[in-house]
């Protein structure tokens, strides 16, 4: 069963939950005629109005392109644009809006940091250290530059419970290690990785770290400094802002030091038909016209989150998870998968009745909606030899009523399979 320490109980107030679901059109739609029990925040988090309504204005208002006209709606644009770095920058403790490089999303940013910093350094026989509870955006990268290069992919194991261990992980380090790249917390485990440790080890033996943000920067307030990772990378759209946009954190020195990705429109310098020199960071890393209204709403999204306080949603989401796992554990033949202490975001569990698949289907009659399937994490599933779990996961809105609500479909499945 999950842990949680003194530090763990309510300082804060608690969250006002009526008046934040109220902000989030959708969550009062029905699904199936019953009300909508969305417990699927982690493949992609809902988004509130004032996300929505930036957008909009992104386009009615000010729409034009970025950082290429004099004319007035470019310049509103660009300024509504560029602001978003510097709010990004505050939210996560950067130093400056210069070390925030806007891509399409973090698996995109993990792909920039492969072909960039990875591919030019690595050779034969280096190694890349990642965790067996990797994401595919933190593996697949990796091996295709392990391909060109003659890397090594290695992964080290977390115990059964899906706890970090500080052992396992150092036996796998080498000499030969170059780069470290964990996620801040697994998409299926929920377990809690200390980046603090793991980068202080990984500098130790003069490797890079890099962190898959992606299920930390929504639930947790961040510093990128304390963490003391080289680089971070999360996704918008998991953040309650919209799709196709991400954030690459990275420091300045080594952003300073790695070629461009893509070459197009925004990222140069001057450009000749011999050849081109570049812009620096960020927007050599920036390619082309970019999401901009998407990158607009992207910093609705962190004045909302921190509008409400990032510590005040941890608070909130660490309640609801503990409840999660009490009221889960208590449906008959119902196994969690990841109970490390601390954990964070997701539930993830089998049961003995049903295929993660037919759980899924079952309870969406009901109006709740979950994830099953390997998660984009298949080493994972291997580990523990399984086809696939089930998966609720939390976000800022989520009630406990809502996981009565999955508990009792869970029992309704348990009576269809019996
Ligand atoms: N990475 C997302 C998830 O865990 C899609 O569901």
């Amino acid at each position: 069963m999950m842990a949680m320490s003194n530090a763990d109980i309510q300082i804060e107030p608690k969250l006002d939950i009526e008046k934040i679901r109220a902000d989030f059109p959708i969550l009062s739609r029905k699904v199936h005629g019953k009300p909508l029990v969305y417990l699927d925040s982690a493949a992609s988090a809902q988004k509130p109005k004032q996300v929505i309504d930036a957008l909009v204005s992104a386009y009615s208002d000010t729409y034009s392109n970025v950082h290429r006209g004099l004319h007035f709606l470019s310049e509103a644009s660009t300024d509504a644009y560029e602001a978003v770095r510097g709010k990004v920058a505050q939210f996560i403790g950067a130093q400056t809006g210069d070390e925030i490089v806007l891509t399409a999303g973090a698996t995109m940013s993990l792909n920039l940091i492969a072909q960039c910093w990875a591919l030019p350094r690595l050779k034969a026989g280096d190694e890349i250290l990642i965790s067996i509870a990797e994401h595919h955006a933190n593996i697949v990268p990796w091996q295709m530059v392990a391909e060109k290069t003659g890397a090594v992919v290695r992964a080290f194991p977390l115990d059964a419970d899906g706890s970090f261990n500080m052992s396992a992980f150092t036996d796998m380090m080498s000499p030969r290690t170059r780069i470290v790249s964990v996620p801040h917390v697994s998409n299926v485990l929920g377990t809690v990785f200390p980046i603090v440790e793991i980068a202080r080890v990984a500098h130790d033996a003069n490797a890079l770290m890099i962190v898959d943000g992606c299920q930390g920067a929504i639930h947790m307030p961040i510093d990128v400094q304390n963490l003391g990772a080289d680089f971070y990378v999360f996704s918008a759209h998991k953040l309650y802002g919209p799709n196709g946009v991400g954030v690459l954190w990275g420091r300045g020195e080594i952003l300073a030091e790695m070629p461009p990705f893509l070459g197009g429109g925004d990222m140069i310098d001057r450009v000749t038909i011999e050849k081109s020199t570049y812009a620096l960071p960020p927007q050599r890393f920036e390619a082309g016209t970019p999401a901009i209204a998407e990158t607009i709403a992207l910093g609705a999204a962190v004045d909302y989150v921190q509008s409400i306080g990032m510590e005040a949603i941890r608070q909130h989401e660490q309640d609801i998870l503990l409840y999660a796992h009490q009221r889960l554990s208590a449906v008959d033949g119902l196994r969690l998968i990841g109970t490390a202490a601390g954990k964070s975001g997701v539930v993830s569990f089998t049961m003995d009745s049903a295929h993660p698949h037919d759980i899924s289907t079952i309870i969406d009659n009901d109006g709740v909606a979950i994830r099953a399937g390997h998660h984009c994490a298949q080493p994972l599933m291997d580990f523990y030899d399984l086809p696939s779990t089930a998966r609720a996961s939390v976000g800022v809105y989520t009630t406990r009523e809502e996981f009565d609500c999955l508990a009792v479909a869970l029992e309704k499945v348990n009576r269809i399979f019996a």
